[in-house]
């Protein structure tokens, strides 16, 4: 696999990163103990993290018009948002739909390595040149228009125009895509789709979180299944249901519900970032058991990166991992889609894995489907009709719901003490 970055430098950091594989894992070992430590801590303590109190959201949070498009502007325009993992093009000439932010962006790998992103718009009368939605993919070492064949190579410059004689005098260049920031950083391949707005910095933008998410190595992640699941609810709203586990046990009694404590989690919170955690009932039995005899444990977590994305690490069966990427998104203030893929976090291992890999995609997204994201848009329909000045509150115990609020409030502009009447 490639793994490719704008700048020599981080192809180096690439480089590093595959010889220390071995390091990583036992990176890995050790958070996991850390975590099982907190965790242990938390049941022993009938406690879990919390925030120091309770956060109050007007409902206008979620449901106002001038807060949706300052969100459209301030995060979905100027803020580097995933179009994927370096695993969903690897090759050269490998090339994606990026689509749920607004305007349909095509991210191709060029012969160099690097990875690009332009609007999937020809430059002679604008039609859409891989007419496929979100979430194809594919190879496209050239792509070329469906409407009168102009050719664009993978950098995105145009090499081929049937007729060429009638666009005398265009020079040179001027006609090639029309190129977005793109930055690809540990595996994830961040898009801005605001030009103005500067180049991305990946680094700068995940700031401490880098060395959480690069223990998981994601740039080794193989691409496994991916589809699209829908809440009739403001993007947030579906988004809070992934910080907290005070639902499991009456939201999802027949699975996590099964195997999980509820309102036991441990937070971590990093810059506009986060990470959460939370005890099977298996750590349970720790409680009474000295550290020495605990059973080796694999690394996991919910990763929140800011502002859509969240990524779960774990294990299914001892030694069998799988990586979740649920991106989500605004369609229009109301409704939101989630892109939601499930990758072999360090490529397919035989048949059998990636048949574990297909099954956790289909549990997954039916529990969030019918379960997740059922209660939100059922609460959502009535947030929308609840008089004006309803308020939900985010309990101390659920913190990481505060800071996903706060962070995304201050980024586009609109504090949280802001509010709306409805209709506007
Ligand atoms: S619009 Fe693409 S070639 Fe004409
Ligand atoms: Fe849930």
């Amino acid at each position: 696999m490639v793994i490719a970055n704008q700048n020599s430098s981080k192809r180096g950091e690439m480089a590093e990163a595959d010889l220390c594989t071995s390091d990583r894992a036992a990176r890995r070992r050790q958070s996991a103990r850390a975590d099982i430590r907190r965790m242990v801590a938390l049941i022993a303590g009938d406690r879990t993290d919390c925030a120091a109190a309770p956060l109050v959201l007007d409902k206008s949070i979620y449901t106002g018009r001038l807060r949706h498009a300052a969100e459209m502007d301030g995060i979905f325009r100027k803020q580097p948002l995933i179009a994927g993992l370096s695993g969903d093009i690897p090759e050269p000439g490998d090339a994606l739909v990026f689509d749920a932010a607004g305007p349909s962006v095509l991210v191709m790998r060029g012969k160099d390595g690097t990875a690009r992103a332009f609007l999937n718009m020809c430059t002679h009368r604008a039609a859409r040149l891989v007419e496929e939605q979100e979430p194809w993919r594919g190879r496209l070492p050239r792509v070329a228009c469906p409407f009168h064949a102009w050719t664009f190579d993978g950098q995105g410059r145009l090499v081929g125009q049937p007729g060429k004689e009638g666009f005398a005098g265009c020079p040179e260049g001027a006609r090639d895509l029309v190129g977005l920031p793109c930055e690809e950083h540990l595996g994830l391949i961040f898009v801005r789709l605001d030009p103005p707005a500067g180049p991305v910095d990946a680094t700068a933008h995940l700031g401490a979180f880098a060395p959480v998410l690069e223990q998981m190595e994601p740039w080794r992640a193989e691409p496994v299944k991916k589809g699209v699941l829908r809440a009739d609810a403001n993007w947030k709203f579906a988004l809070d249901t992934y910080g907290e586990s005070y639902h499991f046990k009456s939201l999802h009694k027949s699975t996590i519900g099964q195997t999980h404590y509820s309102n036991r989690g441990i937070y971590q919170p990093v810059g506009q970032h986060h990470r959460v955690n939370f005890p099977d009932l298996s750590m349970g039995e720790l409680v009474s058991t000295p550290e020495a005899e605990w059973p080796e444990a694999e690394y996991g977590g919910v990763h929140y990166i800011f502002p859509n994305t969240v990524l779960f690490f774990g294990a299914v069966t001892p030694g069998v991992h799988f990586t979740q990427l649920f991106r989500l998104f605004p369609d229009g203030p109301d409704r939101m889609i989630c892109h939601f893929a499930v990758y072999a976090p360090f490529g397919v291992i035989d048949d059998a894995h990636r048949a574990v890999c297909e099954e956790a995609y289909d549990a997954t997204a039916g529990v969030v489907q019918t379960e997740d994201y059922r209660v939100a848009s059922a609460g959502y329909a009535n947030m929308l009709s609840a008089p004006d000045g309803f308020q939900v509150v985010l309990g101390a115990n659920e913190p990481a719901l505060h800071g996903v609020h706060r962070h995304i409030a201050e980024a586009c502009g609109m504090p949280l003490d802001r509010t709306e009447p409805a209709g506007r």
